[in-house]
């Protein structure tokens, strides 16, 4: 058969955690760099919660530091806070330029995930306006703290001895993510910061942030690939390796991310690549395992298999009638907007190319990452980076 090779800006990864330093064992600059580059990245942005927390201008250094060894791919940081003091150190960050060229933003948890980083009203408030005034990208991770711990309270009275993960989507229901995004777009009218929403996954969510661009705020989002095409039906087969935070939704929830896509409200799609060891996903109860998936070196297959026609996930059932993807969509989602919300400056030279017709099994003792697994063990793909 003919091969059909076209080719695209090296792509953009705005959301990944590759856990150095502090958790090396699960992934390290230059394993989460190999993934994402053989998954057709060139630049990425780093989360805040590793050991130390990038939460100081020490802890910033320290990591832009080991990244200047990492040459096939970009890696840029998000800083994090969870007290006053953060904030005060990310300002003095983000003034020195030699920091600057790696910082992207602010990242803040509007509840505990992992690396328990979830702020205090006071805290999220604060870093609103802080970069309002620095004209700063603020990302938020928008779950509602008082609603999943009365969610799960509620779920423990009534099974308290649940161990099944599917309770999972339970205890951080829809309605956090909506709760969070709502008082998030109040601070993002009230300061005016440019505020994105990581790995949105609700139709309500959508909704709102449809609602925020309208109005004008400076609001934009991005979406998992987890979440597009996984849904608490795959629990069954996942069990704790279908554990993130925010859960899977239902297959309702998923359509509706699709059909944001399709309309332009969501604006990237993030891996939120977060890789942990199977031992730690399988060491006992499912529902306490740490939450969390691999996506990096999968994204660009999956969404390719869509450009093509096709669905990969092995349930045909499962396919979402509204899902859609070209070429010119994955350029806008992974390269050009992220580009555009972050100030990336990445370079628009079309380095990375693509046999659309490639069919290949995604396995995850195959792939990069240092964890050895992906969600979408076994899955037929069409679409693969070539050799570049
Ligand atoms: O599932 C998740 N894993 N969600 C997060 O917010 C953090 C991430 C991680 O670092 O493991
Ligand atoms: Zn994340």
């Amino acid at each position: 058969m003919t091969r059909t090779l076209i080719t695209l800006p090296g792509l953009i990864d705005c959301h990944v955690h590759f856990r150095e330093p502090g958790f090396e064992q699960k992934e390290d600059m230059e394993s989460g760099a190999a993934a994402a580059h053989a998954g057709g990245m060139r630049t990425v942005c780093e989360m805040p919660n590793t050991n130390p927390p990038t939460v100081s201008v020490a802890a910033l250094k320290e990591k832009i530091q080991r990244a200047e060894r990492i040459r096939n791919v970009d890696i840029r940081f998000f800083f994090g806070a969870t007290e006053a003091g953060h904030i005060q150190e990310f300002r003095k960050a983000w003034s020195m330029p030699e920091l600057r060229k790696r910082l992207v933003g602010m990242k803040i948890f509007f509840d505990h995930s992992t690396g328990d980083q979830g702020a205090n009203t006071a805290v999220i408030e604060e870093a609103f306006k802080v970069c309002a005034e620095l004209g700063a990208p603020l990302v938020g991770h928008c779950e509602d703290a008082a609603i999943n711990a009365e969610a799960r309270e509620l779920i423990l009275d009534q099974a308290p001895e649940a161990t099944d993960v599917s309770f999972y989507s339970l205890m951080r229901p829809c309605a956090s993510e909506a709760r969070a995004i709502e008082r998030a777009i109040q601070y993002a009218r009230m300061y005016g910061t440019q505020f994105h929403i990581a790995h949105l996954s609700t139709a309500r969510g959508v909704e709102l942030v449809r609602d925020a661009k309208k109005e004008g705020l400076p609001v934009t989002c991005e979406v998992a690939p987890h979440h597009l095409f996984l849904t608490i039906d795959d629990y069954a087969t996942l069990g704790a390796r279908g554990k993130m935070n925010p859960p899977l939704r239902t297959a309702q929830e998923q359509k509706a991310l699709w059909q944001g896509i399709a309309d332009g409200t969501v604006d990237c799609i993030g891996t939120d690549h977060a890789p942990h060891l199977l031992k730690e996903k399988e060491n006992g109860n499912p529902l306490a395992a740490p939450s969390g998936v691999p996506g990096t070196e999968t994204m660009l297959p999956l969404l390719l298999t869509v450009a093509a026609g096709g669905w990969p996930h092995p349930n045909e059932k499962s396919q979402i009638e509204n899902a859609q993807m070209s070429m010119d969509g994955i350029k806008r989602l992974c390269f050009t907007n992220p580009n555009r919300i972050f100030n990336l400056n990445a370079t628009e030279e079309e380095v990375l190319q693509i046999d659309t017709t490639a069919e290949w099994v995604l396995h995850g003792a195959e792939l990069h990452a240092k964890c050895g697994w992906t969600p979408y063990e076994g899955w037929r793909v069409k679409g693969k980076v070539q050799r570049f």
